[in-house]
């Protein structure tokens, strides 16, 4: 349906794209991929009509309804109710609706037939159209993206940068586009909201292309993916994990054809070179060197990698109490956040803040970083703590019109332009790049950048939102690193699965409008979420939510008491194997939802196999907990 021919786009002297071809098929559903400043936002705005090529062509059907959302943060402003701009996407159904009206207006005095005619013939397309439906179908499509009815009716303007994003991809997808080119979506989505997406994306039945740089989304939604690299597409026939496999295969043959090469064009130089004195095979060398010379030659493995590296470091070390909230209450109209909530950070916490949105946090983290003062209760910081604070304003807050290194002196006056070169070499802004402007920076260099700003603090305590957003994929490996080897005290937001599972030692969630705590890692926190929702958890946590291991009552008899023991540990112990099986049946299900197992009746079947052995192997786990369950109940 777009046919992408021998593309060629050049911004100055450097071409972004050289020679590309790529052909998006009706229903593909495509990843597009690649590093920070590779070219993916540039060839969605090309396929839009918003950038126009150097040479080659981009072709396709003249009536073909394109949905393009921004990476960047679009300052939509309007004054509307949300439910209203989002209806906004029905252009027809509106356009009729209010011809509607009018020709009833007119009716009231005039009852000529044309006039009834008319109207009639409106009504026929509007019902066409499921004109009636659009409220409806709106309000549906808002819900599924986080918005509560009461929500519905509040201005956009009175929304914050990534909620306005929501509403715009609401309306996108209420156009029911032939083709959704979507730029890092899920940039502003909490957890439930990209779960909703990657079903809603799993049904769409247009054409799709996402750029993404969150590998758990892309292998749940896209079906073949197109690497931008060096100038090309180059595309893969599957998801993420298969690129992954592809990519290394290919690469293996490539470099052994490669060496194999190199050995015979060795080889046959050996030849000439021996032979080239001999008159007698003065032909045959020169053929052979002809030879040689149309030989097509296989280029070695391109292993160009930069990546970005960092490291967060400080020279002072905090006290043991780093930040100490007593009794905080927060309210927005309408809405309380906290109430009389208490919290500790101590040095060495390596905090996960997760939840979905609305539900405040990133207005704790705020508080936390003193960027919010209007607050009932104390807030304290403790002795020697120096902090860094980056949130997704900050990278709005980026001076469009600075050069980078400028953007870096303006910020940190007190280092010289040779340490701040360093910080920026870290980056990879090197040479002339430091005089970029930012205005002309891809989204990944955007953050990079504000990333550079928050390592001239020199903190011992990071605040941090949205650390990932934009950002590529070895970058986000090169920030994990990076945290785990810091060895101050963060806080951070994210709704990367992979960075929270990889750096948080401690997870906070807001609930009641108490701040709570979870003593492990997310995957932990995720089981013990998983358990506590099932209606059999009766252990309800008061403010600091205790490991799932439970507690032998203290003031048994000896003996009974080493029997409870021993019915709690087997009690633990099955409840492990309980929420083992369970991720095991989660598994399966991705399993069977895969489009590679599905589609194929003999896998299909061995799938369907297993996961309904496991189901059974749940069930009698299940029993077997509410057997020994009842045993200590009768013990108390
Ligand atoms: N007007 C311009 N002048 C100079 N360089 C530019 C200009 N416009 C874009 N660039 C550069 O072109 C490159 C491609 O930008 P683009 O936004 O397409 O990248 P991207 O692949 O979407 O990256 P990201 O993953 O970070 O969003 C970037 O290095 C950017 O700095
Ligand atoms: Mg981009």
């Amino acid at each position: 349906m777009i046919a992408i021919n021998n593309l060629t786009f050049e911004i100055g002297a450097r071409a972004l794209y050289d020679e590309a071809n790529w052909h998006i098929k009706p229903g593909d559903k495509a990843g597009l991929i690649g590093a920070n400043g590779t070219g993916k936002t540039t060839l969605l705005k090309l396929i839009v009509g918003e950038y126009s090529l150097t040479s080659g062509s981009i072709s396709m059907a003249k009536d073909i309804k394109i949905g393009y959302l921004n990476q960047d943060l679009l300052s939509h402003q309007s004054d509307k109710s949300i439910l209203h701009v989002a209806m906004e996407a029905f252009a027809r159904q509106n356009q009729l609706h209010g011809e509607i009206e009018r020709l009833l207006e007119k009716l009231e005095t005039d009852y000529s037939d044309d006039l009834i005619q008319k109207l009639s013939d409106k009504q026929t397309e509007f019902e066409a159209l499921d004109g009636y439906s659009i409220e409806y179908r709106a309000h549906e499509i808002l819900a599924g993206l986080g918005f509560s009815d009461a929500d519905q009716k509040r201005k956009l303007s009175e929304f914050s940068g990534g909620w306005r994003m929501r509403v715009m991809l609401a309306r996108i997808l209420l156009q029911a586009p032939d083709i959704l080119l979507l730029d890092e979506p899920t940039n502003h989505l909490d957890l439930p909201s990209i779960k909703w997406l990657e079903s809603y994306l799993q049904a769409f039945e247009g054409a799709i292309v996402i750029v993404s740089h969150d590998r758990y989304f892309l292998d749940r939604v896209v079906t073949t993916i197109v690497e931008s690299k060096r100038g090309k597409l180059i595309p893969y026939a599957g998801n993420y994990s298969f690129y992954l496999e592809e990519k290394a295969l290919r690469e293996e043959i490539q470099s052994n054809q490669y060496k194999n090469q190199q050995a015979k064009i060795k080889q046959e130089e050996r030849l000439i070179e021996r032979f080239r004195a001999k008159a007698s095979k003065a032909k045959m060398v020169q053929s052979r060197v002809k030879a040689l010379e149309r030989m097509e030659k296989v280029e070695d493995v391109d292993d160009y990698n930069p990546t970005v590296n960092f490291r967060f470091k400080f020279s002072k070390q905090s006290g043991r109490h780093v930040v100490r909230l007593e009794d905080i209450s927060k309210s927005y109209p309408g809405i309380s956040i906290l109430q009389h909530a208490n919290a500790i950070i101590e040095k060495g916490d390596k905090i996960a803040l997760i939840g979905a949105n609305g539900k405040g946090k990133s207005t704790l983290l705020r508080i936390v970083a003193q960027a919010d003062s209007q607050f009932e209760g104390k807030r304290e910081t403790g002795h020697n703590v120096t902090q860094t604070f980056f949130a997704q304003h900050q990278l709005e807050a980026l001076h469009l019109d600075h050069e980078i290194l400028q953007e870096l002196q303006a910020f940190a006056p007190k280092h010289t332009e040779t340490e701040l070169r360093s910080i920026l070499g870290c980056f990879l802004f090197t040479g002339d790049d430091a005089f970029k402007k930012i205005r002309v920076l891809s989204g990944g260099e955007k953050s990079r950048v504000a990333l550079a700003k928050a390592l001239t603090a020199d903190a011992n305590f990071l605040v941090l939102d949205e650390p990932t957003n934009h950002l590529d994929i070895q970058s986000v490996n090169i920030l994990i690193q990076a945290l785990k080897q810091f060895e101050g005290t963060f806080i951070l937001v994210s709704h990367d699965r992979y960075l929270l599972d990889n750096v948080a030692n401690k997870i906070w969630f807001i609930e009641d409008q108490q701040i709570k705590e979870y003593p492990g890692t997310y995957q932990e926190y995720e089981a013990w979420q998983a358990k506590r929702q099932q209606p059999r958890a009766e252990e309800q946590p008061k403010k600091k939510a205790p490991k799932p291991e439970p507690e032998p009552a203290k003031t048994v008899k000896p003996d009974r008491d080493q029997q409870t023991k021993k019915l709690n540990k087997a009690l633990a112990a099955i409840e492990t194997h309980i929420a083992e099986k369970e991720s095991a049946i989660s598994r399966a299900e991705s399993q069977i939802a895969d489009e590679q197992v599905y589609a194929d009746p003999a896998k299909l079947a061995t799938a369907t196999q297993q996961y309904d052995a496991l189901k059974s192997e749940l069930r009698a786990l299940q029993a077997e907990w509410e057997k020994l369950a009842e045993e200590i109940m009768k013990m108390d």
